[in-house]
């Protein structure tokens, strides 16, 4: 007896799940539809293949559960589709990712979109919404990676997108977004990547900013109007491995504290034409650094040699800054391919050893120093180089004829020193390389 009231209850409960699953495959389709028939694809990519006679599920950019055979992804990333966003597609409730990068969207985010509770990927990067940066969407608990990049959304970053504790990936960059960073921000301790480059924020990085983020591998803040002093709070961001800070109006110091950042391989920031004293010691110590860049920022005093020992470094500019004493010699970095040095003080001789027989290096740019004495004839070991500019310096004595076997040398520039018989060699080497003597 009590046997069969329980059979027959839990018959009712697997017919009205049934039933239940079957109505939710419909809305999906039903969502999918509506979403097809808002959208222009010039592909043809979806009116051919979403058809209504096959499952949501065989269709193309659509993934579903296994179990519930709901729509769980949709990535229709770069097929050029265009229109605004069907408010329907905030019906399709077991959506976790969403990709539709890449095509020419526009419009202001449909709020219906807010209904996507279990998201946890967003990508609608380089689009063409605009609006304001929808507050709806820090109520998205489940998002973890929010790409909003190169649309043209306005106004501010909404403090609500830092309610959420599981988020840690964010790409704003390449929008037109003004005002603060939000400080809440930095108190998402899941972040890992915050990419805000190329927006107009302003206002100064909170002196506390890396005690909450320990996750925090790339900040990328470049080409915004941020101002004050790089935090020295700045090494708690431990797992840090590109800091970005380019293009913007920092001042003061560089902190030495950065030399803690051990994990870095990108350090950017150049163009802050308000930083003022020297190259920290410290960042010799930064054994993993393969780009650097402090250009155009004010920064004076000696290059520490350290850093022409960080053997992984492939890329290093100080350009356009008061930097003194000798170049150090280079011979030690192997990977290094581009080393940009000019506009500064340097004096001194060059390197007497530039490159040995493990040098990778393509490009050197030494002009507008003051170094002086003569080219180093082991400046033939450099067997890649491809540019060497040593313009506007006090150089003299020959130009090595040798020169002319660098086979790879495609660009020399040796104007405005005091070299001998210059104008010889000038009619040796116009018919080997293209050469500019007077760039
Ligand atoms: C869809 O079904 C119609 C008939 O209901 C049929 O004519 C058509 O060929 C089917 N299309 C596909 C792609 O199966
Ligand atoms: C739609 O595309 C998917 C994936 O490319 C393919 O498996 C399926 O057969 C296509 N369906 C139709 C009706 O063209
Ligand atoms: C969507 O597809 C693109 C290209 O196939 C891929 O790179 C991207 O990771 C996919 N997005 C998601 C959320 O899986
Ligand atoms: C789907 O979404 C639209 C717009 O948000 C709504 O009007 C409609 O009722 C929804 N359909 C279902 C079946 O839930
Ligand atoms: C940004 O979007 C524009 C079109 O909206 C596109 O031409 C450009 O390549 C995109 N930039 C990047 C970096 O993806
Ligand atoms: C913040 O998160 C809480 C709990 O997750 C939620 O109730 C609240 O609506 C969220 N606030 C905003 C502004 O999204
Ligand atoms: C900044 O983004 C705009 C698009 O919003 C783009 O046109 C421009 O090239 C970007 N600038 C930089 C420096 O990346
Ligand atoms: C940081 O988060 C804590 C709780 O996680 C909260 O009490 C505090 O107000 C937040 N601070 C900011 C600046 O958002
Ligand atoms: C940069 O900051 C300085 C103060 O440190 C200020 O005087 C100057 O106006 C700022 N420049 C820009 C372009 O914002
Ligand atoms: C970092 O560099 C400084 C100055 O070059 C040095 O005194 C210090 O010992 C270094 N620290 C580590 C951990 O290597
Ligand atoms: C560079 O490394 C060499 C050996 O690897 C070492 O002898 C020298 O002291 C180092 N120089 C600096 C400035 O760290
Ligand atoms: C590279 O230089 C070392 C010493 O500087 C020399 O022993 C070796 O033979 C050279 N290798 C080549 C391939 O020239």
């Amino acid at each position: 007896m009590e046997g069969s009231i329980i059979s027959f209850l839990l018959s009712i409960l697997l017919l009205s799940s049934f039933g239940l699953s079957l109505n939710s495959i419909i809305t999906d389709k039903d969502s999918l539809m509506s979403f097809k028939h808002s959208t222009s694809d010039p592909y043809s990519i979806l009116s051919t293949n979403w058809s209504q006679n096959t499952s949501v599920c065989d269709w193309i950019g659509v993934s579903c559960g296994l179990k519930h055979r709901r729509v769980i992804a949709l990535n229709l990333s770069g097929y050029d589709l265009a229109g605004t966003v069907a408010p329907h597609l905030g019906n399709l409730t077991f959506l976790r990712y969403l990709d539709i990068s890449f095509n020419s969207f526009t419009g202001i985010l449909p709020f219906e979109l807010s209904k996507l509770r279990r998201l946890k990927v967003m990508n609608l990067g380089t689009n063409s919404y605009t609006g304001e940066i929808p507050t709806w969407l820090g109520s998205l608990s489940q998002l973890e990676e929010l790409y909003l990049y190169n649309n043209t959304f306005l106004g501010t970053i909404p403090t609500s997108l830092f309610n959420n504790s599981n988020l840690q990936i964010l790409a704003l960059n390449d929008n037109q977004l003004s005002g603060p960073i939000p400080h809440g921000m930095f108190n998402v301790s899941s972040i890992r990547e915050i990419r805000i480059r190329n927006n107009s924020l302003s206002g100064w990085l909170p002196n506390e900013m890396c005690n909450n983020i320990p996750n925090i591998k790339i900040l990328s803040l470049s080409y915004n109007r941020l101002e004050g002093h790089i935090p020295s709070n700045i090494w708690k961001c431990r797992p840090l491995e590109i800091l970005s800070l380019s293009f913007n109006n920092f001042s003061g110091n560089i902190p030495h504290e950065i030399g803690r950042l051990t994990m870095l391989t990108y350090l950017y920031l150049g163009y802050n034409n308000g930083f003022r004293g020297g190259v920290p010691l410290e960042i010799g110590n930064l054994t993993r650094l393969e780009r650097v860049n402090i250009d155009s920022a004010s920064l004076t005093g000696d290059i520490p040699s350290s850093i022409f020992n960080i053997s992984s470094l492939t890329f290093l500019s100080f350009s356009d800054n008061s930097l003194s004493g000798s170049i150090p010699t280079f011979h030690n970095l192997p990977m290094l391919e581009k080393l940009y040095l000019y506009n500064n003080k340097f004096t001194g001789w060059l390197p007497s050893i530039m490159c040995n027989n493990k040098s990778s290096i393509k490009e050197v740019y030494l002009s507008e120093n003051q170094l002086e004495g003569n080219i180093p004839p082991n400046i033939l070991s450099c067997k890649h180089l491809e540019l060497l500019d040593l313009s506007q310096n006090n150089l003299r004595g020959n130009i090595p004829r040798a020169i002319g076997n660098t086979s790879m040398l495609r660009e020399l520039y040796l104007a405005f020193n005091n070299f001998t018989g210059i104008f010889l060699y000038m009619i040796i080497f116009v018919f080997l390389f293209y050469i500019t003597l007077f760039g």
